[in-house]
């Protein structure tokens, strides 16, 4: 039975898959920034990452940091993406990964999945291909993927161990971790970190350092780096719920306790064989 949180995420992200797709058709332009470029896919991502993208898989970017920076991506490596959204990670890993390589984006999320096979046929990229399932039961065989990015995914999950679990089963020995995510940083009221908003639009379900650090070694991940790179501000927190409409929930909120509760962060693990720490 789908959980009622769960239920909610796909709501909300399947919305803003509906969004995406309908400004593109009622747009007057053809694939140019008229369109309007989210600004924070342009602080995320280069020009040279994005050269050549649909617009509509810039817009739909909806990550906390660019996975392809520190994944060190090489050709002929298959790739797994959870929670692949409208595929912009995915679009840029393939360009990496080359004729030889693949990469497959893992999506719940019908709309998503739609709008991101679309940008897939706009691109005319073929090493990609967009499936459906959950994080925490990924449908691909033990020991079949080289290289796991994700980009603000792991935050929404309801069983994070499972999701990571999961993650380290379908990584070949030697296998590495690349992922974007949010950690929180120190402690919030239960009214932050019961939030529901705040948790489908990625916040309040963020694990602190220790807790994922945890779960990574429990999973049997080895070399495990996590390193926030982007504090929240309040001032930055209001703007995030403001794009995601959640202003109304963010007013009610202690803004003081929010502020520098949450960073985005890269976090790297690996399946090694060796004798990494
Ligand atoms: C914040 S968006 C990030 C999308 C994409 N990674 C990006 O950077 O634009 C989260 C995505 O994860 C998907 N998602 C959330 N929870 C999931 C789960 N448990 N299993 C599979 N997909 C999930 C949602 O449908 C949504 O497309």
């Amino acid at each position: 039975m789908e959980s009622f949180k769960r239920n909610k995420i796909r709501n909300y992200y399947g919305g803003i898959a509906k969004g995406v797709t309908a400004n593109a058709k009622s747009s007057c332009c053809s694939g140019s920034s008229c369109c309007g470029d989210n600004p924070e896919t342009a602080e995320l991502y280069s020009p040279e990452h994005i050269k050549g993208l649909p617009i509509e898989a810039i817009n739909a970017s909806l990550g906390c940091a660019n996975p392809l920076v520190f994944a060190d991506l090489k050709p002929g490596e298959t790739v797994l993406d959870l929670g692949s959204g409208g595929g912009i990670d995915v679009l840029i890993a393939s360009g990496y990964v080359g004729e030889t390589g693949r990469v497959y984006g893992l999506d719940m999320t019908d709309e998503m999945l739609m709008l991101a096979n679309q940008n897939k046929a706009k691109s005319g990229i073929e090493n990609v291909e967009f499936i459906k399932g959950y994080i925490e039961d990924i449908p691909l065989d033990n020991e079949t993927v080289d290289v796991i990015t994700s980009n603000c995914v792991i935050n929404l999950s309801e069983s994070k161990e499972d999701a990571i679990k999961e993650a380290y089963r379908v990584l070949k020995p030697n296998g590495r971790l690349a992922i974007a995510d949010i950690v929180q940083l120190k402690d919030v009221s239960d009214e932050i970190s019961q939030s529901i908003e705040l948790w489908v639009g990625c916040i309040s379900g963020a694990l602190n350092l220790d807790e994922y650090e945890k779960i990574l070694k429990i999973a049997g991940f080895k070399g495990i780096e996590i390193t926030p790179v982007s504090l929240y501000s309040k001032e930055m927190l209001k703007n995030v719920a403001r794009s995601k409409k959640l202003d109304d929930m963010y007013k009610r909120l202690d803004e003081e306790a929010l502020d520098g509760a949450y960073a985005s962060a890269i976090v790297k693990a690996y399946k090694s064989t060796g004798c990494l720490d």
